[in-house]
């Protein structure tokens, strides 16, 4: 019998995506998915580092699955992701029986060191950057994507920025962007597989080919160069350097059967009016804008070194709302950043009320070692205050929400069935072009990738409620039917 595997994922979408690489690897070095850890022969921890508990949560992890190894010495323990680029050799020393520590880097090399450490024994391999293209992007294949109507698509990797409070730059380094005609072609073969919807994933899309097009304005530019960056871009040297993330917005859109394209993280600070045109012009392009704004005080986004002020995001979110049609915003926010005060604090109320966002995702600023932010031990601010704080921006930002999904009562919404409720299973759920869960009755059973339109009925902070009106379209991909030996 062939052997097992489970991949357990923290953190970020990039991750994910990582992970389905991984699995795609596994499975074609003969594995296949274990139903349980019970079950499983090869146990992956994909992982984060991006806020503290990340790390405490691995190790405990760590621990449970010793237990069950010195039951079954024979189980595989896997490790990779950020935390493993981060530790490296200490995840070993700290956990013996883990056999493969791996990280961002060479996720690539995942089932040739599992193959290694049986023979060998335990390996940590961490790589300082990929050394080419189709090791660096988790999007080349193989890959087991999660879902067959909606793939992920990293069209950069790394991050050039230096927020303060940040640990990715030191872990994912610097930022590569993937050659555009490789990212269409891979658009258009997921299209070709019944793909409905793609998310462009990069730590900092909107700078997207500022790589590419710095190599492409030397003198001389190498054919490597230009076929990266795309001769159609490469060959008109009076054409501004291109191509931007615009460039790469409109054709993606416009490849046959993809409906729905999304895209995380844009910077504020790199937001360009280009990139809110193409928005607005590509009807694939869905209307969510997730903008993270982190502070706003303009003091603390200085500190932060976030290259923009209170004012300027709310402008560029102006801008933004004016020009797309019923645009649903989104953002992250950091509470407790050291040195923030009352003044900051109450700042960030403001901007966040000013913003009506749809939704946000609030954390506790978490020192992360070697940021520059970690090293402002005398500024931290006390954790009562900062949990005090934290608990009035959830009520602001839940009154946004639910402001902004009531809203929406009384609308037909084209919906993306994701499948039976997790809580309710004669309840279907899916996601609006906004990005919104709706959990909706239907009259029969939608497959995963239906697209459907929904009457808004109800509305909580983090979802709608909805009737189903009719069917659009049904699924693209092909549903496998297992076949029966004998
Ligand atoms: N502490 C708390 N939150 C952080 N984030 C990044 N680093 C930290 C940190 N050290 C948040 C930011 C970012 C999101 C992905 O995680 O808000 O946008
Ligand atoms: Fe981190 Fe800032 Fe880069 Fe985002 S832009 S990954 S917050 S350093």
């Amino acid at each position: 019998m062939s052997k097992r595997y489970l991949i357990r994922t923290y953190g970020c979408q990039m991750n994910e995506h990582d992970s389905e690489r991984i699995a795609g690897l596994l499975e074609a070095d003969g594995l296949t998915p274990a139903s349980s850890i019970d079950d499983a022969d090869v146990v992956v921890l994909n992982t984060c580092c991006i806020r503290e508990n990340a790390d405490n949560k691995l190790y405990g992890h760590l621990g449970a699955l010793k237990a069950l190894k010195d039951d079954r010495p024979e189980l595989e323990i896997v490790v990779g992701g950020c935390l493993a680029q981060k530790d490296r050799d200490l995840i070993q020393e700290r956990a013996g029986h883990v056999d493969v520590v791996l990280g961002t880097h060479n996720v690539h090399r995942a089932a040739e060191l599992l193959a290694r450490a049986r023979v060998d024994g335990p390996i940590t391999e961490i790589w300082e950057e990929a050394l080419d293209d189709a090791d660096a992007f988790p999007s080349a294949l193989p890959a087991k994507r999660e879902v067959p109507y909606a793939a992920w698509v990293t069209i950069q990797i790394g991050c050039d920025n230096a927020c303060a409070f940040c640990i990715v730059p030191s872990v994912r380094g610097r930022e590569i962007s993937r050659p555009f005609g490789e990212l269409v072609a891979e658009v258009e073969r997921l299209a070709a597989d019944g793909v409905i919807e793609i998310t462009l994933l990069g730590q900092n899309v909107n700078s997207y080919g500022r790589d590419l097009t710095t190599a492409l304005r030397s003198d001389a530019p190498s054919p490597v160069d230009r076929a990266r960056a795309g001769d159609a871009w490469a060959i008109d040297p009076a054409r501004r350097p291109r191509p931007l993330f615009a460039d790469l917005l409109d054709a993606v859109s416009t490849v046959d059967g993809i409906r729905r394209v999304r895209y995380t993280s844009p910077h504020p600070k790199d937001l360009r009016g280009g990139t809110i045109d193409a928005m607005a012009r590509n009807r694939a392009v869905s209307p969510h804008l997730h903008l993270p704004l982190q502070s706003g005080s303009d003091r603390v986004l200085a500190a932060m070194h976030r290259g923009y002020t209170a004012d300027r995001y709310l402008a560029k979110l102006a801008a933004a709302r004016a020009a797309i049609d019923d645009l649903a915003v989104t953002t992250d926010i950091i509470v407790g950043f050291p040195g923030e005060t009352d003044e900051d604090f109450a700042r960030t109320l403001e901007v966040v009320a000013a913003a009506e966002y749809d939704s946000a995702y609030t954390f506790i600023y978490s020192p992360r070692s070697g940021t520059e932010a970690a090293d402002l031990v005398d500024q931290y601010v006390d954790p009562a205050v900062v949990a005090e704080r934290f608990e009035r921006l959830r009520i602001v930002v839940e009154r946004s929400a639910l402001a902004k999904h009531e809203a929406r009562i009384g609308l037909t919404e084209e919906v993306v069935v994701e499948g039976p409720s997790k809580r309710d299973p004669l309840v279907t759920s899916g996601r609006t072009g906004q990005n919104k869960l709706v959990h909706f009755r239907a009259d029969r059973v939608l497959r995963p990738g239906t697209v459907a339109e929904v009457h808004v009925t109800g509305a909580g902070p983090h979802f709608l409620r909805g009737d189903l009106l009719a069917v659009t379209a049904a699924p693209r991909h092909r549903t496998r039917i297992p076949v029966a030996a004998g």
